[in-house]
């Protein structure tokens, strides 16, 4: 079990039955669990749509995409089963929050699942963890067999007469399956790519019925918003961003770990008080505040408050609620090299841009950071990371490419510094790794920008 880590500033919603002792059911129902479900299932569809529209509860797995309204998209009529997946997949490079809500509060996941199916009228909810989590299957089936013993799943739950059938399942360890198309893929026992959109999972997603899918974090929220109400949670944040979020604070820190705040807290507060300050008396120097894949902020960003909107303004996104914090020891190269080694590998190769892109970002950064860089590798390495924006079937692309392009505009220099036909100026070299792909890679014969000349 990770250790829990607490902050003055926390404002505990979805993680404040956590260390409590709630997989085990008693002690869920009398931390006030199930209280909403039953509330939902005096409440009905509209009045349940509208209570999590008036939240401003946005989606916690990446777009930030308001739930309310995603569930409002559903058809009441549909000759098809209608379902709700819980997308537990996790996969995003330093984002561990979805994982911790499993652990401590798996019932609030079940009751998001079943208060999503109520509202759209949906009898079949699927919880997809991540194909790693192995010792969360243990948690969760045993949560949901829990719940079906007490009656709150299966037929006619809590004697309303509505049925709701709930399932466990596992990836197999791919970071697209998070995407959710993927996911449905998968969860038919497909290749777990992407599928064409429109349409849109709303309205023909799992076996082609309507679907809503939400990220757990997002699922395990709406209990709290249907006992506590829309606007109480909307106040908690700020305009058109309600509630709080579980930051997943990593990297170059004296305190990482997992910190309910606010939406819209100060970055810079988050970073130099919630996480206790930059390590080893170093300076900031970036962050990424949502995860792997979006823009990283330098540290004169910062100021900025941890919300979709305003970190858009800013010139990145809120993403995962992965707040990766880099000091001023690393070398921005390096770092764009790891990140790009990650998209290469994760990429599920079915469209070109990607599976290329990716593939020529990774080669070139290896020999550029390696010492056999030129100055046109630079252009280079921009120039085809922005060609992939937009030019992919699924985000994962751009995923690859917004990071890139950040650190190339943003830390321009430091690729510069590369450019003296030396190993990275940045490290010790005594002590850096060796990167177990492409490090004695030839660029003369190896890759198009060096090959034509
Ligand atoms: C490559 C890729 C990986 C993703 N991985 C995850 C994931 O692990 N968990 C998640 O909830 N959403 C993930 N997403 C976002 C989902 O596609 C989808 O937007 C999300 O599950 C919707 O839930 P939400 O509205 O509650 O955020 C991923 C998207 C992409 C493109
Ligand atoms: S963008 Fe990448 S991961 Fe997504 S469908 Fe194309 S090749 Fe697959």
């Amino acid at each position: 079990m990770a250790d829990l880590v607490s902050h003055p500033d926390e404002m505990k919603v979805v993680s404040k039955r956590f260390g409590q002792g709630a997989t085990d059911i008693d002690r869920y129902l009398a931390l006030d669990g199930y209280k909403a479900t039953q509330k939902a299932l005096t409440m009905g569809a509209d009045a349940i749509i509208s209570e999590v529209k008036a939240s401003n509860l946005r989606g916690r797995g990446g777009a930030g995409f308001p739930a309310g309204m995603k569930w409002s998209f559903v058809p009441r009529q549909s000759p098809k089963p209608k379902y709700v997946l819980c997308n537990g997949d996790e996969s995003e490079p330093g984002t561990c929050k979805d994982r911790l809500i499993f652990e401590h509060d798996p019932h609030a996941v079940i009751e998001g699942v079943l208060i999503a199916g109520i509202a759209v009228g949906s009898h079949q909810g699927y919880i997809y963890l991540r194909g790693e989590y192995r010792y969360l299957i243990e948690i969760m089936e045993k949560a949901v067999a829990d719940a079906y013993g007490r009656g709150f799943l299966g037929k006619n739950i809590f004697g309303s007469g509505y049925d709701f059938e709930c399932a466990v399942q596992t990836g197999a360890g791919a970071y697209e399956v998070g995407e959710e198309s993927a996911l449905m893929e998968s969860l038919e026992g497909k290749r777990g790519i992407p599928r064409i959109r429109p349409p849109f999972p709303a309205v023909v997603g799992l076996y082609g019925g309507p679907t809503v899918i939400n990220n757990a974090e997002t699922l395990a929220n709406v209990p709290h918003i249907i006992l506590g109400g829309g606007e109480w949670y909307a106040h908690l944040g700020t305009p058109k961003n309600g509630g709080t979020r579980l930051f997943c604070l990593s990297g170059s820190v004296n305190k990482p770990g997992v910190y309910e705040l606010p939406m819209g807290y100060n970055l810079r507060k988050m970073v130099d008080e919630v996480a206790g300050g930059i390590w080893n008396g170093r300076r900031l120097k970036a962050v990424q505040p949502g995860g792997s894949s979006v823009p990283v902020l330098t540290a004169d960003e910062v100021d900025v408050a941890m919300d979709f909107d305003a970190v858009m303004k800013a010139g990145s996104m809120l993403g995962s609620g992965g707040v990766v914090i880099i000091d001023d020891s690393t070398c921005m190269v390096k770092y764009a090299l790891r990140v790009m080694k990650f998209y290469q590998h994760e990429s599920c190769g079915w469209c070109i841009p990607c599976r290329e892109g990716t593939d020529w970002l990774l080669k070139t950064l290896v020999r550029f950071h390696a010492g056999g860089g030129l100055r046109r590798d630079i252009h280079n390495i921009q120039y085809l990371a922005e060609n992939m924006l937009g030019r992919t079937f699924c985000p994962l692309g751009d995923a690859a490419a917004m990071p890139i392009i950040s650190l190339v505009k943003k830390f321009r220099k430091e690729f510069e510094d590369h450019l003296e036909g030396k190993p990275c100026p940045y490290e010790d070299h005594s002590k850096v790794e060796q990167l177990p792909v492409l490090t004695a890679w030839d660029h003369r014969t190896a890759d198009p920008w060096t090959h034509a000349h």
